[in-house]
């Protein structure tokens, strides 16, 4: 079958070759793979800065944003099923044996296109009833999403736990980033029927257009100092950092209200460095009480959780989510999309599967 790999640590190695069918052991479901969605992970893994293969192999077999058909299921998971694959597998901490490999201790973990195992940028996988989460018929155009999605699911269950420390009602947020991760989180916050603003550096007037259909403010520090958009959003209560970039979630603690939270969700490569008013945001954090924590990955409830809320965006937002789909390209001319272009929101690669 063929399949999108790279050569782990090899720069732009991304091509489309043929690889084994897989074989699925008398616990596994074959799933046939019908689309997986490219996010800057997928990129950074192409640019050789991160990824590794499966033991034994000199490929890695991309794609953790999927969406799959089941050929040969269980009764649990008939035949015909839509569903997305889980990313992450656990390494027998005791995290990961509660449940939460998202919070593993060990650091063992394995996850499906990005290190160690093989992702669903193929024709055909397999995987365990217990690492798949079926969809709705109706969501199979945008299950795609469903990945990113629980990124940012996890980012607001935690901020909730966080914040039982105090009596909290958020009522504004504040998202830095207008890409796949931050327009979710503002598709997520306004479900919640929290107010909120998107920011980000270049202004866009698409993005702009975008967010308004849910409710969401728009604005690029470009344009107008960030101070300045808090200033007329009111205090912020959660921010959700989702730009890339290691210094923005620090200048965010300044414009964080009084016992507000932020979370941080950018695997931020490279070892840039900057100048932080240490006394300011420490002193911000202090006198009022702020956190400030990071999030990776997510778990079995994010995932379920998440095709709740895909539902509901489709329902109160008809059309929305499709919208966040740019581009699309069939497996054979995949290898050029695994690079970053500013000007696409999602793209997904086609893999044949109905
Ligand atoms: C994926 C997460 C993963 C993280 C770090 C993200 O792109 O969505 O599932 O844990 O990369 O590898």
């Amino acid at each position: 079958m063929r399949a999108l790999v790279v050569t782990p640590r090899q720069p732009r190695s991304a091509r489309v070759t043929d690889v084994p069918d897989p074989r699925p052991s008398a616990d596994e479901v074959l799933v046939r793979g019908v689309r997986i969605g490219l996010c800057g992970t997928d990129h950074e893994i192409n640019e050789g800065l991160y990824g590794s293969a499966p033991e034994g192999s000199e490929v890695l077999v991309l794609g953790h944003e999927s969406v799959g058909r089941v050929e040969r299921g269980t009764a649990d998971l008939p035949d015909g099923t839509y569903v997305v694959g889980i990313v992450r597998r656990p390494d027998g901490c005791p995290n990961c044996a509660a449940g939460e490999p998202d919070m593993c201790l060990w650091g063992r973990f394995t996850e499906r296109g990005i290190g160690g195992l093989h992702g669903f940028g193929s024709e055909w996988w397999a995987e365990r009833p217990e690492y798949v989460v079926a969809i709705p018929d109706a969501l199979a155009g945008v299950g795609v999403l469903l990945e990113p999605l629980t990124v940012v699911e996890k980012v607001v269950r935690h901020a909730f736990l966080i914040q039982r420390r105090l009596r909290w009602e958020p009522k504004r947020a504040l998202v830095a980033g207008a890409g796949p991760i931050g327009v979710l989180g503002a598709v997520l916050l306004r479900l919640r029927g929290i107010e909120v603003t998107v920011f980000e550096r270049t202004e866009k007037a698409e993005r702009r257009a975008l967010l308004a259909r849910i409710g969401a403010a728009y604005a690029a520090t470009g344009a107008t100092p960030l101070a300045e958009i808090v200033a007329g959003a009111g205090p912020i209560d959660l921010a959700v950092e989702a730009t890339g970039s290691g210094a923005v979630g620090f200048a965010l603690i300044e414009h964080l209200g009084t016992n507000g939270v932020l979370g941080l969700t950018s695997v931020s490569g490279g070892d840039a460095t900057a100048e932080v008013p240490v006394a300011r945001a420490n002193r911000l954090l202090v006198l009022g009480n702020r956190a400030v924590f990071g999030s990776v990955n997510a778990n079995r409830a994010d995932f379920e959780q998440g095709v709740r809320d895909l539902g509901a965006a489709q329902g109160r937002w008809p059309g929305f989510l499709g919208a966040l789909i740019t581009s699309r390209v069939r497996l054979g001319n995949a290898a050029p999309a695994v690079t970053h272009d500013p000007r696409q929101i999602k793209v997904v690669v086609e893999l044949g599967g109905p």
